[in-house]
């Protein structure tokens, strides 16, 4: 498959640091895990690796492991026989077959069955593997690419994880930093999407943004990182009226709306949307202690997750818990519906 590489845009220390990380992955043939929250560029990352490495001019397949239901996704990624199941009148190659010689590139992994796990754990250790309804064993010759925006290690102690699949695939392990923790990347990829829209409306240049706008970009804490930048700015420049004036208009959440529906949280209607609310004081003297400290447990989840734009996982590593206890305080304090 002839796929195109990107450009990668950054300067920052950290993520030229994940970049000589990939290019020294790209070297040895070992599977990657590529770890990142949403829009981080995880996808881009895995490409890299592969144009970087010795089988560049080889297969690149890419299976999102999180769009099909289980059976479906073993038939997509080991083939089937004829007949092995309802629907599957023909014969099906997988791809694990097509990406022979190649790299195949599983994104968000942590979605895959632990039956599709026990498989992919085989072709990793051994190169062999069984079409669905067959017993026939083949081999292939496939370089591993994981991706994942959830922690695998604590899904792996969930048990919705296998520990071996994860040891075998964490033989290197790219953690893709979020885009504020790279700040000094925020402008420059901003231009580097602006330009790309102002080609596509034929301007003859781009006016770039104005001071205002600049300093909105850069301070933003951009929770869908690369992709939600990128919308953003295509979003202004395509609204922009001239190119001759810097853009000084973003719609950073085109959501916003006093008509917008109410999020899944049973939150107070009133629910500010500025981070500095502070939490309701505990009135001191007499009281019924269980009350006061469920009161006090409340603000601090409310707090929370106001201080975080109601990202829940980023409210919850805010009180320093993980994603299942801040789920279980939310519902305990009947701030979560379901
Ligand atoms: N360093 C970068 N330079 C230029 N463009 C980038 C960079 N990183 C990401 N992008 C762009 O941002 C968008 C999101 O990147 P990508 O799809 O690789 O993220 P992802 O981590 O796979 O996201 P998700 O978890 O949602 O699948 C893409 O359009 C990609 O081209
Ligand atoms: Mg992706």
């Amino acid at each position: 498959m002839a796929l195109e590489q990107q450009i990668i845009i950054g300067e920052s220390p950290v993520f030229l640091e994940v970049i000589e990380q990939t290019s020294r992955a790209a070297g040895h043939d070992r599977s990657v895990l590529v770890i990142g929250e949403r829009g981080t560029g995880k996808e881009l990352i895995a490409s890299r690796l592969h144009f970087l490495s010795r089988r560049w001019e080889q297969n690149f397949v890419q299976v999102n492991c999180a769009a099909l239901p289980d059976t479906l996704l073993e038939s997509e990624l080991f083939g089937h026989e004829a007949g092995s199941f309802t629907g599957a009148t023909g014969k099906r190659v997988g791809r694990f077959e097509e990406a022979d010689g190649g790299t195949l590139f599983l994104d968000e992994i942590a979605s895959t069955s632990a039956a599709a796990q026990e498989k992919i754990l085989r072709v990793t250790e051994y190169g062999t593997f069984q079409r669905v309804g067959s017993n026939k064993t083949l081999e292939t010759d496939v370089r591993l690419i994981g991706a994942t925006n959830i922690d695998l290690p604590s899904a792996a102690d969930r048990g919705d994880f296998r520990h071996d699949l994860l040891d075998r695939l964490a033989l290197d392990v790219i953690t893709l930093p979020p885009l504020r923790e790279r700040r000094s990347d925020i402008m420059l990829l901003a231009f580097h999407f602006g330009q790309k829209i102002a080609q596509e409306r034929h301007w003859t240049s781009f006016p770039g943004f104005s001071s205002d706008m600049t300093e909105k970009l850069r301070d933003y804490s951009w929770p869908g990182n690369i992709r939600e930048l990128k919308n953003v700015v295509e979003r202004a420049v395509y609204y922009a009226n001239t190119e001759f004036e810097a853009i000084s208009s973003i719609i950073i959440d085109p959501f916003k709306s006093p008509y917008r529906p109410e999020a899944p949280l049973n939150l107070p209607a009133d629910r500010p949307t500025i981070a500095s609310e502070t939490i309701e004081e505990v009135p001191k003297g007499p009281g019924d202690f269980q009350t006061r400290v469920e009161k006090y447990e409340k603000e601090l989840l409310l707090d929370a997750l106001r201080s975080n734009k109601y990202n829940q996982k980023r409210a919850a590593e805010y009180l320093k818990l993980n994603y299942h206890q801040f789920r279980h305080q939310l519902k305990k304090h009947g701030l979560k519906s379901a």
